[in-house]
């Protein structure tokens, strides 16, 4: 399947019912440690928290959950399907919870990101995130390898 970015539709103000939606995108884009659909659908039901989700043809391809409070903003997940990858669409995720932060009046947008991550790396990089952390050793795979989290930081107002 090959689309352009302008394809793309981002739907915003998702309830706990769209959790399995995201449970299931997000076990196609990790190999280990996926949220389950009860965890996405508590995440979702909190006041708290704010989910995005792009669409391709009315099917689901990629989704944004963050969590805020009135001066800070944090990304807890970002995920693309494998077979629309580098077209966009993470970036236009990004960019369309930037303008509502912005509208809000919210400050910082913060997340994490596995220091070995180097396509989420450059993707928050390239839209405009700078590194202003570091927490060693942070994340632990089922083999028992640990990896330090970088955080990283966007000014939004
Ligand atoms: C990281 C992720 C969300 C990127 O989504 P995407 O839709 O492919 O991103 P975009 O097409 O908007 O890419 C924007 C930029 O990110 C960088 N990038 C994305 N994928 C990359 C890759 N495989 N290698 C190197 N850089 C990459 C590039 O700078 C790219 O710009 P370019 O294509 O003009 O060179 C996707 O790879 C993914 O879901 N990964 C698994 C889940 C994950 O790690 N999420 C982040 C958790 S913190």
């Amino acid at each position: 399947m090959v689309k352009t970015e302008n394809s793309v539709v981002i739907t915003k103000s998702l309830g706990p019912e769209f959790g399995a939606i995201l449970a299931t995108l997000h076990q196609q884009c990790v190999a280990h440690g996926a949220w389950s659909s009860n965890s996405y659908q508590q995440m979702m039901g909190l006041h708290t928290s704010s989910a995005l989700i792009a669409m391709v043809d009315q099917e689901p391809v990629g989704f944004l959950l963050s969590s805020s409070t009135s001066l800070e903003s944090e990304i807890l997940m970002l995920c693309v399907a494998p077979k629309v990858r580098r077209l966009g669409i993470g970036s236009k995720l990004l960019l369309s919870l930037v303008e509502d932060l912005a509208v809000q009046g919210t400050c910082d947008l913060l997340l994490e990101v596995a220091e070995d991550n180097h396509e989420a790396i450059n993707l928050y990089g390239k839209n405009g995130f700078l590194e202003v952390g570091k927490r060693p050793n942070y994340y632990e795979s089922p083999e028992g390898k640990k990896t330090s989290a970088l955080i990283m930081k966007r000014i939004i107002t």
